[in-house]
Parts: structure tokens; sequence; C-alpha cells
């Protein structure tokens, strides 16, 4: 397939030596369950620390040793974290760590094992969703259609601002996810080689929810 991401204006590759290290991390497959967790909360933190650059902030009073001042709060009542179920969560602990006040809201979806579709189970998303800043968040993009799905369930429930932050994403679910969405601003960790023919990324990292959760055989 004929791919660069340089064709595609809302993504952002990040690239930071620390990023890249906690990454080849998670691919170890001697990972435990423990440190794997820990890593994918770990790399939400340096990534959205770049994906949040843009939050709205307001001014507040403080007082310091010195003198009254007003300064820059982040405002958090307009942000909203919507992790898809059930590796996301993993990531939902570290953008929580950022901004320990944001609203989270949940979309469950799974792929089905033979289609690889997405089937949606779960969806609690705020009632003012939509005049919030959303970002979605899942390590993996491989086919893309587990993330458009869930862009999709945002908008239907009135999201207008949404941005999309993976781990690492597939060349096959980057290209579908922007064609579908060319104005949702898309971070990724690490951009890897293909899927294979089961539709998980080469060289990827296998299951993610299976290795964050300890629902594969080993991962203990
Ligand atoms: C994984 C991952 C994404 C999806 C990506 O979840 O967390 O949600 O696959 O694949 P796609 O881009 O081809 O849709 P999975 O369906 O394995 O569910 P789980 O998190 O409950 O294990
Ligand atoms: N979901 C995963 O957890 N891993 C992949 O490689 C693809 C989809």
């Amino acid at each position: 397939m004929e791919f660069n991401v340089k064709d595609y204006k809302n993504v952002t590759l990040l690239n930071h030596p620390l990023l890249s290290h906690k990454i080849t991390q998670l691919r170890d497959k001697s990972t435990k369950t423990n440190q794997f967790k820990l890593l994918v909360k770990e790399i939400a933190i340096l990534e959205g620390y770049e994906a949040l650059r843009n939050i709205e902030t307001h001014l507040v009073e403080v007082e310091t040793p010195i003198e009254k001042t007003l300064q820059p709060v982040v405002s958090r009542k307009k942000l909203c974290f919507v992790p898809i179920l059930r590796a996301g969560l993993g990531m939902a602990d570290g953008m929580l760590e950022l901004v320990p006040g944001a609203t989270c809201g949940h979309i469950g979806l799974y792929r089905d094992e033979v289609t690889k579709e997405p089937v949606e189970y779960y969806c609690k998303l705020p009632v003012d969703i939509d005049e919030m800043d959303v970002y979605l968040i899942d390590p993996m993009l491989a086919t893309g259609g587990s993330a458009i799905d869930a862009v999709n369930m945002l908008k239907k429930h009135g999201a207008k601002k949404i941005t999309f932050i993976c781990i690492i994403a597939a060349p096959e679910g980057v290209k579908a996810f922007c064609e579908k969405n060319p104005d949702i601003p898309l971070y990724i960790g690490a951009l890897d080689r293909e899927l294979n023919e089961n539709a998980y990324i080469c060289p990827g990292l296998g299951d993610c929810g299976d290795r964050i959760f300890g629902t594969v055989k080993g991962a203990k």
C-alpha cells in the first residue's frame, strides 16, 4: 500500500527518545502485566503533554508570598477524556494524572474475531459533550474501524471538537481514519509497518487489552 504519513495534515507523529524507549519496552513480549500497565500510563502522560498543548485556560487570582497575581489554570470542566474500552482505560489513567479533574466518558467496542469489525457494547458520555474539548484515547489504531466508529458515536452525541490519541498505528488505520476524519487531529506514538492477515499490527505489541489486563496465558 502506498503511504506517506506526511500526506495527512491532521497527523502528528510524535518523536521523542523517551517515548520511543517506553514503546520499545511495551512491545517486548517478556514485559509482564504490571510493567505493561505502568508503561501505557507513562506513555499516555508523554503523549498527552503534547496533545493537550492548546487546551483552554483561564486566569485565577493567587497570592504568592510576595503579592496577589492573576495566573492561568486549566479549564478542566471543559475537558473530556474518552477511552475506548478496554485498552483505552490504561491510557486514561495517564491522562487523568495530567488533569485529575477532567470529565471521563466511556465507549465500549470490541473487534469481532472473524470480521474484525467493531461491535458496540457500551456508551456513556457527558450530556454537555457539545461544549467540551474531547480526547478520544485508544493505544491501537489497526484497521481504524474502532476509532472511526467511536468518532461517529461521539459526533452523534454532539461532540464538535475531537482529538484522537493512540500509541501504535498501522498505515492502513491512519489512512482509513484520516479519509473519514481529515479534520480530527490524530497523535501517534509510533507508526508501524503493516497489518498481518489477522489485522494485528506488525511489529506491534500483540493484543493490548489482553496485555494490560492479564487475560492472556503467561501475562503475569
Ligand atoms: C483493540 C484496540 C482497539 C482496536 C483497534 O481493541 O484497543 O480498540 O483493537 O483495532 P481496529 O483499529 O482494527 O478497530 P479490541 O477490539 O481488541 O478490544 P479490547 O480492548 O476489549 O481487547
Ligand atoms: N488490537 C490490538 O490490541 N493489537 C493489534 O495489533 C490490533 C488490534
